[in-house]
């Protein structure tokens, strides 16, 4: 298939990731469908934003028969999924942590059973995260293994990308990963001086647009359907 003729359908897009990956999009020629949600404060900003990045917007709220007649409705060659919530999101709209149930989980389930439901879509990309197990002990990487469960059961060709810590220049300020994606290159750059470059490989971070550039391959690689990628592999 031609690069005019792909389709983007990214969820989250107003996040970090996902706000690189529409312009990563757009920049290598694909057809591009911002998802905003509809209650968004900055709607009409970010309909600027990304309109301006030659991408469409898509404001269909999150309830299960809407999201699946709007993918039906728009017909993504592929859908991408970003979205998620922090701690720090939690503790300010004074949620707790069920928010990764309903979000990270919740949302992602929704849109994996609207891809099935509207038909199409060749394949779904979860971004998920490194270290997401079954036997995970943070609720966040329990309910990220669940969601990754959600769109295995899906019957839409998918592919799984974990990345490590994501560095970058981030709009909105997170002083915990910045320190945290130093301390862990900073260790990593040390056991590699010592001779462990596989597992600086492995574990390092990634930058959002490296990123991606990453998830944006993957979709369209063929050896990818079906597989759950590790940090090394999507950087
Ligand atoms: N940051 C890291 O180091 C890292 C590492 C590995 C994996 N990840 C995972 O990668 C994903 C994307 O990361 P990121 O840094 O791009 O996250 P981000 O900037 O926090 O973006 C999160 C996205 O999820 C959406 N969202 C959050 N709560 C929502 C809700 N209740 N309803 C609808 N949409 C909602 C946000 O939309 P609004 O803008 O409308 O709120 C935004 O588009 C995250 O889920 C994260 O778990 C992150």
């Amino acid at each position: 298939m031609s690069a005019e003729r792909l389709h983007g359908y990214v969820a989250g897009a107003t996040g970090f990731v996902g706000r690189a990956l529409v312009e990563d999009l757009c920049r290598n020629g694909w057809r591009v469908t911002a998802h905003v949600r509809p209650d968004s404060k900055q709607l009409e900003a970010f309909r600027a934003e990304f309109l301006g990045l030659g991408a469409q917007v898509d404001a269909t709220p999150w309830e299960p028969e809407a999201m699946a007649s709007a993918l039906a409705q728009l017909s993504p060659s592929h859908v991408f999924c970003c979205i998620g919530t922090t701690r720090k999101r939690m503790a300010r709209d004074g949620a707790d942590t069920n928010s990764y149930q309903a979000i990270d989980f919740g949302l992602t389930a929704l849109l994996a059973r609207a891809c099935g439901q509207a038909g199409g879509v060749q394949r779904l990309v979860y971004l998920s995260s490194m270290g997401a197990s079954p036997t995970a002990r943070s609720a966040y990487l329990a309910w990220r293994w669940k969601a990754e469960c959600a769109v295995r059961a899906c019957a839409v060709p998918f592919t799984i990308a974990r990345p490590g810590i994501i560095s970058g220049a981030r709009r909105e300020s997170r002083p915990a990963e910045h320190a945290a994606a130093l301390v862990a290159d900073g260790v990593l750059a040390i056991a590699a001086a010592l001779g462990a470059k596989a597992l600086r490989e492995r574990y390092r971070s990634t930058d959002d647009r490296a990123l991606a550039a990453a998830l944006r391959r993957v979709a369209t690689d063929p050896a990818a359907e079906g597989q759950t990628l590790e940090a090394d592999q999507v950087r």
